[in-house]
């Protein structure tokens, strides 16, 4: 199934692939030796698609080709962003992170070859929740276990060294419900380490260029500041807040007033209202603190404070997250189908109804024609007989 966030990204969409080779099976799009099977994502400046490894015997192994759009490919910048996303995504092994297995180039274009995560992104699985314009939240559960791996994943990365084995500083940036990947099993990824800081960048950003998603963003980040690790641990604070709610934790008519209001801070007397246990909402509290110092030190921090407010032990959250996958996954196929079928349905009902009723009808009104005509002729021979026995008897 494709989950692509962006509403223009038409499943099976091939668009921009660098070769195109022939088979038995016809025409297959393909970077490298991956074959390009649909568009599953896109974020602006890439897209991502489904693609397929192949190898001898029938060997197929799914993977992510991320392609860099053709007008950013031109930008020397972003170029050396992606090369850069590759290169730290390549170093980050976990269970809690998509892995980028290759970097490569197929006719002039750079792609990243990633592990295929087989399920929505949580953005996508909270706007599938949405009722009608009324919004949803994934209860307290789900969302400190989606927390919880997040926040590894963080961990992680924040503590990982580079290849001279000095910690590279990463700083990921970007967490928002767009970047945290689910998978039918309820498996949670942290992907796109597109906008990363850290100590192997070879591109450095400019100071005061704002970068990320202006909604998510900690105060420190919107007004160009300097970002850390607690930054990222600010974002996890409100994509915790979005699942609560269902609900974008800070909205505006554009990004400008969006980062206005990231800029000040998520409003603290907000925490009163959300739906969860006081435990919660202090740990909330200290993550959606705007000045980093008076935030959780580490991820491993906030992690601990997160499980001893919200333990566990049965894995409900997990269970609660893998139901709303599937439910979320389900629900497009499902609504086609029962558009499908509301469209179908009474056409065929009807159609099937009409036609053998019809048919029925004149052969009915035919027999009870030939029924009447017998009759008719019943009674005339009738009659005839009488009138000829009459016409014996009469005196001649
Ligand atoms: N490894 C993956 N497996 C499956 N889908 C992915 C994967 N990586 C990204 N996607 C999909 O593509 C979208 C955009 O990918 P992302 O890396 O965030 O690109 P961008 O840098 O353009 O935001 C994601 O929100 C997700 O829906
Ligand atoms: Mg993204």
């Amino acid at each position: 199934m494709a989950k692509t966030d962006n509403d223009s990204m038409v499943p099976g969409d091939r668009r921009t692939a660098a070769g195109e080779r022939r088979s038995g099976r016809g025409s297959i799009l393909t970077f490298g030796k991956y074959e390009i099977l649909e568009a599953v994502g896109s974020g602006g400046m890439a897209t991502v698609y489904r693609a397929r490894l192949s190898g001898p015997m029938g060997f197929e192994k799914p993977v992510a080709v991320k392609v860099l759009q053709d007008d950013a490919a031109e930008d020397e910048e972003i170029v050396r962003m992606f090369v850069d996303e590759a290169r730290v995504g390549a170093r980050l092994y976990h269970p809690n992170i998509a892995h980028v297995l290759e970097f490569g180039e197929a006719d002039g274009r750079y792609f990243l070859a990633m592990e295929y995560v087989d399920g929505p992104s949580l953005s996508l699985v909270l706007k599938r929740r949405q009722k009608g314009r009324k919004a949803r939240g994934l209860g307290p559960q789900a969302t400190a276990y989606l927390a919880g791996a997040v926040l590894e994943a963080l961990a992680y990365a924040h503590e990982s060294p580079g290849a001279d084995g000095q910690p590279m500083g990463v700083v990921h940036r970007d967490v928002s419900p767009q970047n945290v990947l689910l998978d039918r099993s309820g498996a949670v990824k942290l992907c796109d380490f597109g906008i990363a800081t850290g100590t192997w960048r070879a591109g450095k950003t400019r100071i005061g260029v704002v970068k990320g998603k202006a909604g998510y963003m900690a105060p420190e980040q919107a007004t160009g500041g300097k970002v850390d690790a607690r930054s990222d641990l600010y974002a996890v604070g409100l994509t915790m807040v979005a699942m609560l709610t269902g609900e974008a934790p800070l909205d505006g008519k554009d990004t400008g007033e969006v980062r206005a209001r990231a800029a000040k801070g998520f409003p603290p007397e907000r925490l009163d209202g959300l739906p969860c246990d006081d435990a919660m909402k202090g740990v909330l509290g200290r993550a959606l603190a705007t000045r980093a110092g008076d935030r959780y030190a580490s991820a491993r921090e906030f992690l601990k404070a997160l499980e001893a407010a919200v333990p566990d032990p049965d894995g409900a959250g997990r269970k609660a997250l893998a139901e709303a996958i599937t439910t979320a996954m389900e629900r497009p196929a499902g609504r086609k189908a029962a558009a499908a079928g509301t469209a179908a349905r009474p056409k065929d009902a009807r159609g099937k109804a009409a036609r053998p009723g019809r048919k029925a009808a004149t052969v009915a009104s035919a027999a009870s024609g030939v029924r009447n005509l017998l009759i008719g002729a019943g009674i005339l021979v009738l009659i005839a007989l009488a009138l000829a026995l009459a016409g014996k008897g009469l005196p001649g």
